[in-house]
């Protein structure tokens, strides 16, 4: 379980002091699926860092799985990023002139996977998400669509609980899209918690739960059956 406590995360824009996240609790279930949408700068990648642990809380706390994450050292932190979370972004994060298959083990290398294990492990996540063929193509030469699916195989080869996924769908078609949403769906049936970040009324409607942000506020929070718009 993911408990947010009175998390504030402000940022200071010359003299301006921007309330990003202000004051958020709320839980998350293992395995639950939830959407976090809302406005351009209402704080959703700001939330999703602080959950991945890619920031740093100003106040609050934030508890995973007992843990609390804000209080770890940068080891711990480095552990926690690498084997409890899977991150994907808009902005797929890849390294362009690596191969498929390289830019996925990089995640392995870095959790000190042997390198004995990594080869099954890497054709593994490919095939799941349906890159096997192109493992030893570059991914500068791959559509936006198969890059942010070597970014979801990257995000899942450690096999971690919880996925963030931050627009991953913010830059694909509507084809492409669905396949993304395809694979969290398969992956919240196998077990993940998901946290997904969108614009798009449909993929929310996907979630268990939808949570709306505003000013870095949560003003609404419900199953997603009763979300309207
Ligand atoms: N690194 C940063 N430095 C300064 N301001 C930031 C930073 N990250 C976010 N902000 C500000 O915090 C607010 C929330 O941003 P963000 O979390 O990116 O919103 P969203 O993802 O909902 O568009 C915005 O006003 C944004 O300008
Ligand atoms: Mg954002």
């Amino acid at each position: 379980m993911i408990v947010l406590d009175n998390v504030c995360r402000t940022f200071r824009i010359g003299e301006e002091l921007v309330k990003a996240v202000d004051h958020i609790s709320l839980k998350i279930n293992d395995n639950e699926f939830v959407a976090v949408v809302g406005r351009s700068g209402s704080g959703k990648s700001t939330l999703m860092n602080l959950i991945g642990a890619l920031d740093h809380v100003d106040s609050g706390s934030i508890i995973v799985n007992g843990t609390d994450i804000t209080k770890l050292n940068n080891r711990d932190l480095a552990e926690y990023r690498l084997k409890s979370t899977g991150f994907i972004f808009q902005a797929f994060h890849l390294e362009p002139l690596y191969t498929v298959y390289d830019n996925v083990r990089i995640a392995l290398m870095i959790a000190d996977i042997p390198p004995r294990l990594q080869k099954e492990k890497v054709i593994n996540v490919l095939k799941k998400v349906g890159l096997e063929s192109k493992n030893g193509v570059k991914v500068s030469k791959l559509s936006g669509g198969e890059r942010q699916r070597v970014a979801i195989a990257r995000a899942i080869v450690n096999d971690a609980p919880i996925i963030l996924a931050d627009e991953p769908c913010g830059n694909l078609d509507s084809l492409n899209s669905g396949l993304i949403m395809d694979l969290l769906k398969t992956l919240h049936k196998y077990g993940k918690t998901i946290i997904l970040v969108t614009h798009n009324i449909n993929d929310a409607k996907c979630a268990d739960r939808i949570i709306e942000l505003k000013d870095g506020r949560v003003i609404r929070d419900e199953a997603s059956d009763l979300f309207s718009i």
